[in-house]
């Protein structure tokens, strides 16, 4: 059975990635995640915060007015006792590198156009493979337009594609206005590989406490639904390759994954919820159902249920939706 696949140029033996996760924060796990049959990792994130300390580029974008400057630095965790420094997370992957023999992938955070950017090159000195870019911004200004948001998300892959010689991806949200023209936009630019989806925190209220909070919910397999729908809908449109994020858990979400389109898969949750060997038992599952479907590769099954011979994908959408809206019955 060919289970091989590529995904941003890299040769991967499987489609199922280590998303990153606290699991790819710890050398024991990613050498468990290895032993596994992870075919690659996705580092935990290495965040424009905790490399540019004394740069203020990022002010622009979260610190706009002076006087708000002393709370809002508030709102931010302590980086030095909470998370690696960026000279360890380099350290990190140089050690990595040494026992690996899969693809490891560095995580890159940021937002403004500040000096992280070169880190990115560190990044590519200390031996990472390839470099997945997360640009967690949230648009808070009333005045801001959604031109203005996308060209900061542009502006930032640019600069980091000129600074490195190694694949870069992106890893897409959900929430443009159109997420199609997003993923043109940035695999027109050099994204080798978009990523669909980043998940969101989730925003609570305590009732008891009567205060804001942001949790962090694990995903379950109903959460895959976005990200099939876009992979089915870039399928065979862009140059970069495609990989699924969000609600992989079971063999079967990584058959749906590759039969609309995808070229591999990432998984946090199911990892963080079963521990790292719970990757040997959905390459077996995997494995079991291609054998009983007769299938012979990953390859053959790809894009075999995306939209890529629907002659109008739009039409389509919104024909389906109706009818299901329209002969519902309960
Ligand atoms: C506890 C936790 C920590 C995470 N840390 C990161 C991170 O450092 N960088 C990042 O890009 N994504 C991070 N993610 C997001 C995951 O990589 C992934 O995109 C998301 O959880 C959706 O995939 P899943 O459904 O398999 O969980 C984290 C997710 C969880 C649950």
């Amino acid at each position: 059975m060919k289970l091989d696949t590529s995904y941003m140029g890299l040769a991967l033996k499987n489609p199922i990635i280590a998303g990153a996760s606290p699991l790819t924060a710890s050398v024991d796990s990613i050498k468990r995640l290895e032993d596994a049959g992870a075919a690659a990792i996705i580092l935990h994130s290495i965040f424009e915060e905790q490399i540019n300390h004394e740069s203020h580029e990022i002010d622009h974008f979260l610190f706009k007015g002076s006087e708000s400057y002393a709370e809002a630095i508030g709102y931010f965790p302590d980086m030095t006792l909470t998370n690696l420094e960026s000279h360890t997370y380099l350290e990190e992957i140089a050690s990595l590198k040494k026992s690996l023999s899969i693809p490891l992938i560095a995580s890159l955070n940021g937002v403004s156009k500040g000096g992280w950017i070169e880190y990115a090159g560190k990044l590519q000195e200390a031996g990472a493979d390839g470099l997945e870019l997360n640009i967690t911004y949230i648009p808070t200004d009333t005045d801001m337009d959604g031109m203005t948001v996308e060209k900061l998300y542009l502006d930032a892959l640019q600069a980091v594609i000129d600074t490195v010689n190694i694949p870069v991806s992106i890893k897409m949200n959900a929430i443009f206005s159109s997420p199609a023209s997003m993923a043109k936009q940035f695999s027109t630019l050099g994204a080798k590989g978009l990523v669909l989806f980043d998940r969101p925190v989730h925003v609570d209220i305590d009732l008891e406490e009567l205060t804001a909070r942001q949790t962090i919910h694990y995903s379950t397999s109903a959460d895959i639904s976005e990200s099939l729908r876009w992979t089915a809908i870039l399928y065979k449109k862009l140059a970069s390759s495609l990989c699924i994020s969000t609600g992989v858990h079971t063999n079967e979400d990584v058959l749906k994954a590759m039969m609309s389109g995808a070229d591999a898969v990432q998984m946090a949750s199911a990892l963080l919820k079963n521990g790292e060997s719970y990757i040997t038992t959905v390459l077996e599952k995997l494995t079991q159902w291609m054998e009983e479907k007769e299938y012979i590769s990953i390859e053959q099954m790809k894009g075999s249920i995306s939209l890529h011979h629907t002659v109008n994908p739009a039409a389509y959408q919104r024909a389906n939706y109706m009818r299901l809206l329209t002969e519902y019955r309960y």
